[in-house]
């Protein structure tokens, strides 16, 4: 497959764009035409109105450095690092990240991707509506497919009057500007937790809305859960790609690590994880840690005895095995020489090989339709 080209010509001129993570010859681009449309609608505004830009959701700086925005407002580690090695790379000043537990800094305009999950949509218009001055330009824009039937409806009810804007090269933008929304805009401490009873663990769990499977265990990691029974407890484990968290602590609740460390690329994720840590284990704030960032780069933290792992198959709104492989790598480097991954993937990822490229030993625990659960011993150095 050919490298994608990175020039992105734009109203504003022409940008050096990478996607991060990016493999050799990275075959997609980093921007969409859902980033056009909306950098052409904001040309066509007066230049008051861009006097102070907020990019949301902005994955790898499309939006943001064409801008030149004052900050990035984002749920994602991997898109700071994206927009991170993009402004060097352009020699564009670094945009501040706001990240999505807090609300946005004040600005004239935000310049919007819209997200996939409709309740994460829905609790930053919320925030927006509460954060904003009256009269603040909003531009939300997104690929026809991503948009939910209910977008406009959304901005109406949170935001304001809006306008829909002609459909092009499959995407689409909408306007509104804050004031007349008809719902009240939510404060920090109601920011849409959503809740289940998580019977392995016999505990309520709480997630953020931008959090996977939020409001019910996901059946791999039910599967996993199931598997973990027949493992000897460890010292030190890792929930890597930890979501809300349930994986590690049904560890600590079942005994089977004494302390956990929490990674996620999701600032809702960590948030969720926390959260949940702290009200379960209580008294315990030593037996675990977090960390927000692209899997296990830059985590200051011991080698781990057990990693357990249920990978993410998404890269943004793409769905592609890379994402999870690369956290393979890093679960092999980050393990003792007698340390093990627990992975558990949907069977037709064909994770066994990539699993051998990485441990001498590998061997299947459970399965059952749609998942396989297996066990890594031995990493390759
Ligand atoms: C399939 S979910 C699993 C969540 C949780 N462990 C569970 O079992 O419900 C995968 C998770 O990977 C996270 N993720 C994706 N890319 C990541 C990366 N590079 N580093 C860390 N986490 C990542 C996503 O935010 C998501 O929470």
């Amino acid at each position: 497959m050919d490298a994608a080209d990175t020039r992105f010509h734009t109203p504003f001129g022409t940008f050096n764009l990478q996607r991060y993570p990016a493999r050799p010859r990275e075959p997609l681009q980093a921007w969409c035409a859902a980033d056009s449309l909306l950098l052409e609608a904001a040309a066509a505004l007066d230049a008051g109105s861009r006097a102070t830009v907020v990019a949301v959701n902005d994955d790898h700086g499309a939006l943001a450095l064409p801008l030149a925005a004052s900050a990035l407002w984002t749920d994602s580690a991997l898109s700071a690092l994206a927009l991170a090695g993009n402004a060097a790379r352009n020699q564009s000043p670094l945009p501040a990240i706001t990240w999505s537990v807090a609300t946005p800094p004040p600005a004239t305009l935000l310049v919007m991707r819209v997200p996939k999950q409709l309740a994460f949509f829905t609790e930053q218009l919320a925030r927006i509506a509460t954060s904003q001055r009256p009269g603040t330009r909003l531009l939300v824009g997104g690929m026809d497919k991503h948009l939910s039937p209910h977008t406009a409806r959304l901005l109406e009810q949170y935001i304001g009057p809006t306008e829909r804007h002609r459909g092009e090269r499959k995407a689409r933008v909408f306007s509104a500007r804050v004031g007349g929304g008809r719902s009240g805009g939510c404060q920090a401490e109601d920011a849409g937790w959503i809740r289940y009873h998580c019977r392995p663990l016999g505990e309520e769990l709480r997630a953020l809305p931008n959090v996977f499977s939020a409001d019910r265990l996901d059946g791999g990691s039910a599967l996993l859960l199931e598997a973990i029974g027949a493992l000897a407890p460890v010292q030190r484990l890792t929930d890597l790609a930890c979501g809300n968290g349930v994986l590690g602590l049904a560890a600590l609740a079942g005994g089977l690590a004494e302390s956990v460390l929490f990674c996620d690329e999701s600032a809702m994720a960590i948030a969720s994880a926390r959260d949940n840590a702290q009200r379960l284990f209580a008294g315990r704030e030593t037996s675990v840690q977090f960390h927000h960032g692209d899997g296990l780069l830059e985590a200051q933290a011991a080698a781990a005895d057990l990693i357990l792992c249920n990978p993410p198959f998404h890269l943004q709104h793409t769905v592609d095995e890379y994402a999870g492989r690369r956290l393979l790598s890093q679960a092999a480097r980050h393990l003792t020489d007698s340390g093990q991954l627990c992975l558990v993937a949907n069977r037709h990822l064909r994770y066994l090989p990539l699993l051998q490229r990485h441990f001498h030993q590998v061997e299947s625990m459970a399965g059952d339709r749609r998942f396989g659960v297996w066990l890594a011993s031995r990493p390759r150095r």
